[in-house]
């Protein structure tokens, strides 16, 4: 593990408020914060937007798997855990690439049946499908989650392809959930970030537009509010007046 180089996995657990995360990942993230501070909020944001899509899927939905992909540091309500809440059989494949990540995901998951890590790279989705078939039932419904990793794979027509390989291997009633940095708001400033991190930290990041995150849900119905900033989407609570650069949407195929 390189402790020299700020990692997205230890900045994003800073912003949370976690303690597993170096020196290095908290003076990037302070950085970052002092030019765009509403970012610690985005982290928040992206939580609570997990924590509403995942309760929707399981609870109207009936979604009973879920494959979490770039789950990151536990942190609060992580994945299984909201899932359970309300449907204790769900069943939770996270996938992440990062080896810290791997090191916490055994100790939370120890004990947890039907709950299972795997330690895979988004650009390679054939692995993430296989590994995540020893757990998950592929006949039936699964929804799929990617929440601030489709960022990392710079290549447009590479995350589009990753993207397209996931939802080809899932069924009809199966969800896809994306949280994705977005520079249609406050656009200096998300720039300023992008080259900030991407001079310093791993793994390197682009923003997208609305426009080209809904580019990643095509061919399936998109849920209202369609893709906007976390904070917007079903607020459960009073979200305040500023909108985070982290737009998502949730989708379902039919
Ligand atoms: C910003 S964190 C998001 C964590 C969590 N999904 C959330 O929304 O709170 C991004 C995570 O994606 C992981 N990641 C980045 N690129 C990846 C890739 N190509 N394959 C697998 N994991 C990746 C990082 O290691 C990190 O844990």
């Amino acid at each position: 593990m390189d402790t020299s180089t700020p990692h997205s996995a230890r900045l994003w657990n800073h912003w949370l408020g976690g303690i597993d995360n170096f020196e290095v990942d908290r003076v990037a993230g302070d950085a970052i914060a002092a030019i765009l501070p509403s970012i610690v909020t985005l982290a928040q944001e992206d939580r609570k937007f997990l924590r509403r899509s995942v309760s929707h899927m399981v609870g109207e939905g009936g979604i009973r798997q879920i494959l979490d992909i770039g789950s990151g540091l536990p942190t609060a309500n992580n994945t299984h855990e909201v899932a359970r809440a309300v449907a204790p059989e769900t069943r939770v494949v996270y996938v992440d690439n990062d080896p810290l990540v791997l090191v916490h995901a055994r100790d939370l998951l120890r004990g947890a049946p039907g709950v299972a890590y795997a330690e895979a790279d988004l650009n390679d989705p054939a692995e993430i499908l296989r590994e995540a078939a020893k757990t998950l039932d592929f006949s039936r419904p699964v929804a799929v989650t990617l929440l601030g990793i489709l960022h990392f794979l710079r290549d447009d027509d590479g995350a589009l392809e990753a993207v397209r390989t996931l939802v080809d291997a899932v069924p009809s009633g199966s969800y896809l959930v994306i949280a994705h940095g977005c520079d249609d708001i406050n656009t200096a400033e998300a720039n300023r970030i992008v080259e900030f991190w991407n001079e310093r930290g791993v793994p390197k990041i682009k923003y997208r537009s609305a426009e080209r995150i809904t580019r990643f849900f095509a061919g399936l119905r998109l849920l209202e509010p369609g893709v906007v900033p976390c904070n917007r989407w079903h607020p459960d609570t009073d979200t305040g007046d500023v909108d985070v650069n982290q737009f998502c949407g949730v989708a379902v195929k039919d």
